[in-house]
C-alpha cells in the first residue's frame, strides 16, 4: 500500500556530483529511512544550477528510484542549497518589554528587529537562527518566554542567499513535479545529521567536503556562529590527478576512490597501480606515491582555506570538540589524518547514526546532507515560515460580534 505524503519527510540534496533523495517517516522512536534514490547530477556547476531542465531531469530520476524503494509518492521536499553567494552574518535586536513579562509577541518583535539589517539587492533571508536572548543584563537565555524584565535582546545568525539561486531551485523542483516546502542550507542539514549533542555544546566545526564545494558550519554552545562555503572539493582532487598523471577524468575518478591517498607518508614508495579501464591508457602502471603527492598538495591547499575560514569566524579557539568532516571526499584515505595535522585539532568522520530503517545505507558520508534535510524537516515541521501576526483586542471583539450576529440569524 502506498504511504501518504503527510507522514513522510523527504530530503532532496542537489549536489554537484549526484542528486540524492532520502525518504523518511516519523515513527514513535525517531525517524525511519524507508527509501533512497540517487542519480548523476547534471546542470550544476560548483553547487549552482546552470541548466534548470537537466537539473529537473536528474531530480526526477532520483525521485523515481526513491519512490520505488519506499513504495510511496513524493510530492513535497525539503531541499538543500549551497552556492558561493550564500552569506552568513550575525545580528543583534533589542526591544522594550511592554508588560514587564516576555510574551510571544515580544520574542517575534525582537527577532524582527534583528532582521532590520541592510541587505544587498536581490538577496533573501534563508535562515534566522537565534543564538541567545538577553533579558536586562542577564545573557545566555535560551527560552525567555514568561521571564520578568524590561528589555529583551537577541543575538542571531542570519543566512542570506541570492534570490536567483532560491528561484532556480524552486523552479527545478516544480519542473520535476515537486513542491519545495523549505529550502535549507546544506551545511546546516549535514550538521543536523552527523553532530553529537556534546560536540554542539563544546564547540565544533562541521566540514562537508563534496564534489564541487566544501561547506562549513561553526557551532558552539548549541548555537550556529558561522557559515561559509569554499568552491573547492573532490572534483579538484580528481582534476589534479588527471592532469598530473596524464589520464582521463573518469580514470582519475575511479583510481582516486580505489587507490588514492592524501598523505604520502602512508603510501609505500614502490607501490604501483594499473589502469583497468579500456582505452589507450589501459594497463599503464602509475606510482601510488606520485598520486599521493598530487592529492596531498591539493588537500593541504583546501585545508589551509578551511583553516582561514575558521579563524575568520572568530571562534576557532572555542572548537573544543574539534572538527567533523563528512561528504564523499571525507572517504579519501588519509583525509582524517591530514585534517588533524593541518587544522591542529581532533577530527573524526561524520556519518548519520541517529536514524532507523535503511540506516546502514545512509551512514555513508555522501548521504549526510540528504539525511540531515529529513531530520531538519521533522524538527521544524511545526514552525511557521514567518511569525503569524497576533490578533489584537479590537480585532478579537470584531470577530466575536460577527460570530454572535451569525448565530442570531440561525437561532
Ligand atoms: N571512496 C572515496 N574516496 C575518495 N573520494 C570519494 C570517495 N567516494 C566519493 N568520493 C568523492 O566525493 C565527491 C562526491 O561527494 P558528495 O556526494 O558528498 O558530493 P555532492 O554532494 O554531489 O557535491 P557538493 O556537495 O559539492 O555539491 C566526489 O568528488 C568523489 O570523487
Ligand atoms: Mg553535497
Amino acid at each position: 500500500m502506498k504511504s501518504s505524503q503527510q507522514e513522510l519527510i523527504v530530503g532532496l540534496d542537489i549536489g554537484s556530483t549526484k542528486v540524492c533523495v532520502v525518504v523518511g517517516r516519523q515513527g514513535e522512536d525517531g525517524i525511519e529511512i524507508i527509501g533512497v534514490g540517487q542519480s548523476q547530477s547534471h546542470g550544476l556547476k560548483n553547487g549552482m544550477i546552470v541548466n534548470i531542465e537537466s537539473t529537473a531531469a536528474a531530480i526526477r530520476r532520483a525521485v523515481n528510484e526513491a519512490e520505488l524503494m519506499a513504495g510511496c509518492e513524493v510530492n513535497n521536499v525539503v531541499v538543500g542549497i549551497a552556492d558561493k553567494f550564500i552569506y552568513g552574518q550575525n545580528s543583534l535586536g533589542v526591544v522594550r518589554v511592554k508588560h514587564g513579562e516576555v510574551t510571544e509577541q515580544d520574542i517575534h518583535r525582537v527577532i524582527e528587529s534583528a532582521q532590520a539589517v541592510p541587505l544587498p539587492p536581490n538577496r533573501e533571508i534563508l535562515h534566522i537562527i537565534p543564538r541567545e536572548f538577553i533579558i536586562d543584563e542577564q545573557n545566555e537565555i535560551s527560552h525567555p518566554l514568561g521571564m520578568t524584565c524590561s528589555r529583551l535582546e537577541v543575538k542571531l545568525h542570519l543566512v542570506t542567499a541570492a534570490s536567483t539561486s532560491i528561484k532556480n531551485i524552486t523552479k527545478a523542483c516544480h519542473l520535476a513535479g515537486l513542491e519545495a516546502s523549505s529550502i535549507v542550507l546544506q551545511s546546516i542539514a549535514s550538521a543536523e545529521a552527523v553532530l553529537m549533542t556534546d560536540e554542539r555544546e563544546l564547540g565544533v566545526a562541521l566540514i562537508d567536503i563534496g564534489g564541487g564545494t566544501t561547506d562549513i558550519a561553526v557551532i558552539s554552545n548549541n548555537a550556529l556562529w558561522h557559515t561559509a562555503e569554499i568552491s573547492m572539493a573532490g572534483n579538484h582532487l580528481t582534476g589534479d590527478l588527471a592532469v598530473g598523471m596524464r589520464i582521463l577524468i573518469n580514470e582519475a575518478e575511479s583510481i582516486k576512490r580505489a587507490h588514492g591517498c592524501c598523505q604520502k607518508s602512508m603510501v609505500d614508495k614502490d607501490e604501483q597501480v594499473g589502469i583497468t579501464t579500456t582505452g589507450h591508457n589501459s594497463g599503464r602502471q602509475l606510482s601510488r606515491q606520485t598520486m599521493a603527492m598530487i592529492l596531498q598538495a591539493r588537500a593541504e591547499e583546501l585545508f589551509s582555506l578551511i583553516d582561514r575560514e575558521l579563524h575568520r569566524s572568530g571562534h576557532s579557539g572555542e572548537l573544543v570538540a574539534g572538527a567533523v568532516i563528512t561528504g564523499g571526499t571525507s572517504l579519501l584515505s588519509g583525509m582524517e589524518e591530514l585534517a588533524e595535522r593541518t587544522l591542529n585539532m581532533p577530527v573524526r568522520i561524520g556519518r548519520s547514526t541517529n536514524v532507523r530503517g535503511l540506516a546502514d545505507m545512509v551512514s555513508q558520508p555522501i548521504y549526510s546532507t540528504g539525511v540531515g534535510l529529513v531530520l531538519y524537516g521533522a524538527k521544524n515541521a511545526h514552525v511557521p515560515k514567518k511569525p503569524k501576526p497576533r490578533i489584537n483586542t479590537g480585532e478579537l471583539m470584531r470577530i466575536i460580534a460577527e460570530v454572535q450576529r451569525v448565530l442570531k440569524e440561525f437561532f
